[in-house]
């Protein structure tokens, strides 16, 4: 205990560069923090990605990896995340400066870089789903509508979701929307943890409501249940199979917040004895039921209407649910309000996660530059909506809209292959490498262990030190290999290879690159940069 108090008080006091500001502000409740950091988990990560991943991944053969991945990986990594906030009361980046030095202000900057190519596209979805929420008091449930470009350019005689959708992305309407959001953002972030928790107090019950209705509207149509047993039922066929754990370990990530600075950002607005292991333990339970009521709710919705969830996660959210929920009631009011419902879901679930990726960068940067909150909420959203107008608006990279107008989408699905699937986890595994062997797993064991009553064991340095950085070094290194494998499940070589993009066959090789690049020179210099 002493020993701890002299490591991080003296870590605090020869710092001067780093003074603990005395003016952070705490959250006023724990329940405030609860239910923010459990609304930044809650997100599209739960509603569009984990059923979709789920089905792509094998249903069943889904569940092995991914409780692997909660108990061993995303358990104690969410522990640390938050511990490294309390201990130092520091945005990411400067609490592993703090506790390990430059390398881990460097690997701290990279997430914040990875985290804010995420917020981008992440916003352009959350302008999208605005855009399908304002079409269900319009054209989206009705017949008879043609898409500007092939293949639909005879009006469906049915109602199409997908005809409604590249409509949509063919005009400016996402432009004005993306922007909303963004602005969305600034206003629930300007007053820091007060406003945010205004916020979630508000969007994150009303988020379980809904989905706890959905899943109960599944489950009482005929045959629903039968979508229930295919996502439960394990089955243990292409558990072989290197991408099946990347996916589960990259969704576990993503969907706890994990590897982003979120966390560490949150908890450092809580005061230095709260108990992290409870924490932890709340918000990973409160997530991973959400995300398997929402599978619920999915699941049987398609299975009820035959419908295929093929394909990006996208298309599962934006096409196949709405095809379904067309069928829910031959009333058109009833199907107009659950698809108002589902889609406000997304947009509420979504906002409360990108305002925690908008924090994440937000926070470092004011504790780094000293910029004044509003200035970098300001700068952030610029920035920010720039690149969230280059994913969502096709004709602004591709005015002659040579993918068939889905070159944005295709941008953010290699963007999100990267990003979403090794960001994460290469900055899990600097993490643990760091915390585990410079500063000492056992040390923050120990200062875990000073604030609660549930004690944890030697079990967790050996997951810190030994476990999980094998794990994830064998699950990166063997997605890697089969990237570049000849006929992998991704087409082979490289992925993407197998997108049809006449003029842009360079695109797949490029992002990765762009990725690191320009990564890697954001944490390079941010790192570098004098804080005095
Ligand atoms: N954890 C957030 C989500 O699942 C980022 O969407």
């Amino acid at each position: 205990m002493n020993e701890l108090c002299r490591l991080f008080g003296g870590i605090i006091r020869s710092k001067k560069t780093f003074i603990v500001s005395q003016e952070r502000k705490n959250w006023q409740s724990k329940l405030g923090f609860i239910l923010a950091a459990s609304g930044s988990a809650i997100g599209l990560g739960n509603i569009v990605f984990f059923s979709s991943n789920a089905y792509q991944y094998g249903g069943g053969a889904f569940y092995l990896p991914y409780f692997l991945a909660l108990f061993v990986l995303g358990l104690p990594i969410m522990m640390m995340e938050f511990g490294l906030g309390t201990l130092t009361r520091q945005s990411f980046p400067l609490a592993l400066r703090k506790l390990v030095g430059k390398k881990g202000e460097f690997f701290g900057w990279f997430s914040i870089a990875g985290s804010f190519i995420i917020t981008m596209y992440y916003v352009a979805i959350l302008g999208w789903a605005c855009g399908m929420l304002l079409g269900t008091f319009g054209s989206l449930f009705e017949p008879g509508i043609t898409a500007p470009f092939t293949p639909f350019e005879t009006p469906t005689e049915s109602v199409s979701s997908t005809v409604f959708f590249f409509n949509m992305i063919a005009g400016w309407q996402p432009l004005i929307l993306i922007f909303i959001i963004w602005a969305l953002n600034v206003l629930i972030l300007r007053k820091g943890t007060h406003s945010i928790e205004r916020a979630v107090r508000v969007f994150v019950p009303l988020m379980w409501i809904f989905m706890i209705g959905l899943a109960i509207r599944g489950l009482t149509l005929d045959g629903g249940f039968d979508g229930v047993m295919f996502l439960f039922t394990p089955d243990f066929q292409g558990i072989a199979e290197p991408n099946v754990w990347r996916g589960a370990f990259s969704q576990m990530f993503f969907s706890l917040s994990l590897g982003m600075g979120i966390m560490t950002a949150y908890a450092s607005y809580l005061p230095k004895n709260a108990d992290q292991v409870n924490n932890s333990l709340l918000v990973s339970f409160l997530n991973c039921s959400f995300e398997f009521i929402a599978g619920t709710a999915i699941f049987s919705l398609l299975f009820v209407f035959a419908l295929n969830p093929a394909g990006t996660s996208l298309s599962l959210s934006f096409f196949v649910i709405p095809q379904g929920i067309a069928g829910l009631s031959t009333l058109p009011w009833v199907v107009r309000l659950f698809g108002f419902i589902f889609f406000l879901l997304i947009v509420m679930a979504g906002l409360t996660s990108s305002v925690s990726l908008m924090e994440a960068f937000v926070s470092a940067i004011i504790d780094k530059l000293k910029l004044k909150r509003n200035k970098a909420l300001i700068y952030v959203a610029i920035v920010g909506l720039i690149g969230s107008a280059l994913f969502s608006l096709p004709q602004i990279i591709d005015a002659g809209l040579s993918g068939n107008g889905t070159l944005g989408l295709t941008l953010l699905d290699l963007m999100d292959h990267w990003v979403f699937n090794y960001s994460l986890l290469i900055v899990g595994l600097a993490e643990v490498i760091l915390i585990g062997w410079v500063l000492g797993a056992d040390r923050l064991r120990e200062a875990l262990n000073e604030h609660t009553k549930l004690r944890l064991g030697k079990w967790f340095v050996g997951l810190i030190k030994y476990v999980i950085p094998v794990l994830l070094t064998v699950v990166i290194v063997s997605s890697l290999i089969s990237e570049y494998r000849p006929n992998g499940p991704d087409g082979g070589l490289l992925y993407g290879s197998n997108y049809e993009m006449p003029g842009w066959e360079w695109l797949p090789v490029f992002i990765p690159i762009f990725w690191l690049v320009v990564s890697i020179t954001f944490s390079y210099l941010l790192t570098n940069r004098s804080n005095k």
